[in-house]
């Protein structure tokens, strides 16, 4: 059986576009006969989130976010990365695997570099060494569980690259069955969801509409989608405008044609289409959203939920951290 492993980074709301893009299709797959883990990678936003309750926050959000999305524990394996301590004990031990040069052509550093040096600043201001060895760390995640593939988006690339060669590397002088050397497989693109301003949805561009929200927030998002500004009985262009592109992703093909005829017709106005996206986004993820909201006013119970599912995959860890400690001369 193939074991299909995914990290979460908890950073921020998750909206719409994360539903799509990712959310749905990991889900879908992990629905296959496929082994599947899937947990927080807590430890890689702590780099980022510095404020404790807004950290606490974010994992509790993106973790119940997940839940009620359909992921279903009992069938997934469903995890916080820092309930798991053989993780972060392997990636010291990997430390002294990964040459520094690897690091420094990493993209994330890179790009911070980069951005440092055009605005003049010192060359490392503000890059903090969890950025800088965070592929190290990624590839403890990976490898302590034995996960067989990893699916990533296209800038997740080179970090399952690195951690590859640091298996590799790993295993060329302890002996090759220590690491399993995982796959990577790079999804294919997905659709890309519009937000609010027109542009991809993310959070960096603060266009997001969120995932499970109040009918009120939720319409608040919805009616600040950007719009051409033709009225009701203008021919509109629905093909590419933000609001027709969204109730695409959601509405069935049917519901789609006819809100596209509609908007052609100068039948339907921009405000109708939005309407008729919030009563979609109400109808498909209303659930969704109620469940959110007892699990964020229960956090007891998500602490549960990630406490059995850390339970249930730590025996994997500690045989892999045991094989490596044999393998390099701890035990
Ligand atoms: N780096 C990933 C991201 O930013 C999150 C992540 C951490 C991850 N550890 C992982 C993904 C292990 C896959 C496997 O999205």
């Amino acid at each position: 059986m193939t074991r299909v492993l995914t990290g979460i980074k908890p950073t921020g709301t998750t909206h719409l576009g994360n539903y799509v893009g990712a959310i749905k299709p990991s889900l879908d797959r992990a629905a296959t006969s496929e082994e599947s883990f899937f947990f927080m990678a807590d430890l890689h936003a702590l780099n980022q989130i510095q404020d404790a309750q807004t950290y606490r926050t974010w994992t509790y959000s993106v973790a119940a976010s997940w839940l009620c999305s359909g992921l279903d524990p009992d069938k997934s394996h469903f995890y916080r990365q820092s309930d798991i301590p053989q993780d972060l004990e392997l990636a010291t031990i990997l430390t002294a695997f990964t040459p520094k040069g690897w690091m420094n052509k990493a993209h994330a550093y890179k790009a911070a570099v980069d951005k440092n040096t055009e605005q003049g600043l010192d060359t490392d201001a503000e890059i903090n060494m969890g950025l800088y060895t965070y592929p190290i760390l990624m590839a403890a995640d990976i490898l302590i569980f034995d996960a067989d593939l990893v699916p990533v988006g296209k800038d997740q690339i080179q970090h399952l690259e690195i951690t590859r060669d640091i298996a590799l590397r790993f295993n060329s002088n302890y002996g090759e069955d220590v690491l399993v050397l995982p796959e990577y497989e790079v999804e294919a693109a997905t659709q890309a969801i519009p937000g609010t301003d027109g542009r991809k949805m993310s959070k960096s561009y603060d266009n997001v509409v969120p995932l499970f929200a109040s009918k009120k927030e939720w319409k608040k998002a919805i009616y600040s989608i950007v719009t051409d500004s033709s009225d009701r009985h203008d021919p509109k262009v629905a093909e590419g405008a933000p609001v027709y592109e969204l109730f695409r992703a959601f509405a069935t093909s049917d519901q789609t044609a006819d809100l596209k005829k509609g908007l052609e017709a100068g039948e339907l106005g921009w405000g109708d289409a939005k309407s008729e996206l919030l009563n979609l986004v109400v109808e498909t993820l209303g659930d969704g959203a109620e469940q959110f909201q007892e699990y964020m006013n229960n956090t007891d119970q998500l602490d549960q939920i990630l406490k059995e599912g850390a339970e249930k995959v730590r025996p994997y860890a500690v045989e892999t951290l045991s094989r490596v400690r044999k393998a390099i001369g701890l035990d």
